[in-house]
């Protein structure tokens, strides 16, 4: 009997609770889960909750779409938390475009209230459904599917969105194609898209064309200047993903003649790998000891932070080199550039140097510097 009457006391305890679950608002300071947002207590939750004002006004369409979507979700609306169901404004400028895009968590209910809106989508089986919608009309898009809105009138459209789930989600296309750092080479084989076009749309989307990843060292770089070589860093500033890691690289091209004058690395340690032609390197010690040597293809040499070091054509062909750092930003100042290419005076470059007047002024014309 006692037995009896504790599960009919439980089975009560559980509907009578089951029957104030009418919400679960969404607490916004928890995290999100699959399953939405913890619930806040009910004591905390307010009429506030289940009322926004946030779709009064249009949102900005001065972007690249011309158009704005402003979603009352979960994590904007925590009143529709749990319940299945929310909703989002539209705006399209003349020109506006929803990209093609999807919500995965949910199907959409279109309801035109300005303008004009060419609409559709395409099924799973790729059919395509289009439509040109005015004020009052509205449209159905099954969960999932690729679909957009256009604007079709030369006026501004408005339309209001209803999503069966909380949070359905958004997915533009081309902003998950080329607004991210999606290897441009997996892009191009995923989707068949030209590489040129890729890397297009990376630009005007603002993609990073591949962090971890650059071809530009697959290059020479033009050697036509005064020294007859050339430097091409792939350090922090260009290849963004050594960032923090201690590492760099970089690539040296020497014309015959051509010469990396005497110069520092302030922030790291180099070590030199030749991969073509005959460079004669060395450096010069805190003690004053010189180290030099003549480096072939496969040779290399390592030169300690900071210290003065050079390298030169020693071969009479085009020579490559390619040195590593032990910093993502090692620096570079070369000697000559530092004491005649800008506008140190003239007079103490002569006195922190013990060059003559005449030679000073003769390098400082020759390398662009003044003073
Ligand atoms: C609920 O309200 C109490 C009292 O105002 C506050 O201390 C608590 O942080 C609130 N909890 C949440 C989840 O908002
Ligand atoms: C290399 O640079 C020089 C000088 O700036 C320029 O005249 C020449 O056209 C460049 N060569 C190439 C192949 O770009
Ligand atoms: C260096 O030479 C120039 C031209 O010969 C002269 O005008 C200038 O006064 C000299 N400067 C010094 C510091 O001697």
């Amino acid at each position: 009997m006692i037995h009896i009457l504790l599960i009919i006391s439980s089975l009560f305890t559980f509907s009578a609770h089951a029957a104030v679950q009418d919400f679960c608002v969404a607490d916004l300071k928890a995290p999100e889960s699959p399953a939405g947002f913890s619930c806040k207590p009910a004591a905390n939750v307010t009429v506030d909750d289940f009322v926004s004002t946030g779709l009064r006004l249009a949102g900005s369409t001065d972007n690249i779409i011309k158009a704005a979507v402003t979603p009352e979700f979960a994590a904007q609306f925590p009143g529709v938390n749990g319940l299945g169901i929310s909703i989002a404004r539209l705006d399209l400028a003349p020109g506006g475009v929803v990209p093609m895009h999807t919500h995965p968590g949910g199907s959409e209910l279109l309801l035109v209230t300005q303008g004009f809106i060419e609409a559709g989508f395409i099924s799973s089986a790729n059919a395509v459904y289009v439509k040109t919608l005015k004020k009052g009309d509205i449209m159905v898009f099954p969960q999932g599917l690729l679909h957009f809105q256009v604007n079709a009138g030369g006026v501004a459209a408005v339309a209001f969105a209803s999503f069966s789930s909380a949070a359905p989600g958004l997915q533009i296309t081309d902003f998950a194609l080329f607004a991210n750092d999606l290897p441009s080479s997996l892009v191009e084989t995923t989707t068949f898209l030209p590489i040129e076009v890729v890397k297009k749309l990376k630009a005007v989307l603002g993609g990073s064309v591949d962090d971890f990843v650059s071809s530009s060292l697959n290059f020479a770089a033009n050697t036509s200047n005064i020294i007859n070589a050339a430097v091409t860093p792939a350090f922090s500033a260009q290849l963004p993903g050594v960032n923090g890691l201690e590492i760099s690289i970089s690539r040296l091209d020497l014309a015959p003649n051509g010469v990396i004058p005497m110069h520092t690395h302030p922030g790291g340690s180099k070590l030199l790998l030749v991969t073509q032609g005959v460079i004669r390197a060395g450096f010069i010690s805190s003690a004053n000891k010189v180290c030099i040597k003549t480096l072939k293809k496969g040779d290399i040499m390592v030169f300690p932070q900071g210290l003065l070091h050079f390298q030169l054509n020693a071969g009479g062909v085009p020579a490559v080199a390619f040195a590593s750092f032990s910093s993502a930003s090692p620096g570079l100042q070369i000697t000559d550039f530092a004491l005649f290419a800008n506008d140190l005076p003239s007079s103490l470059v002569e006195k922190t140097t013990f060059l003559d007047n005449a030679t000073v002024r003769k390098l400082k014309a020759v390398l662009g510097g003044t003073g």
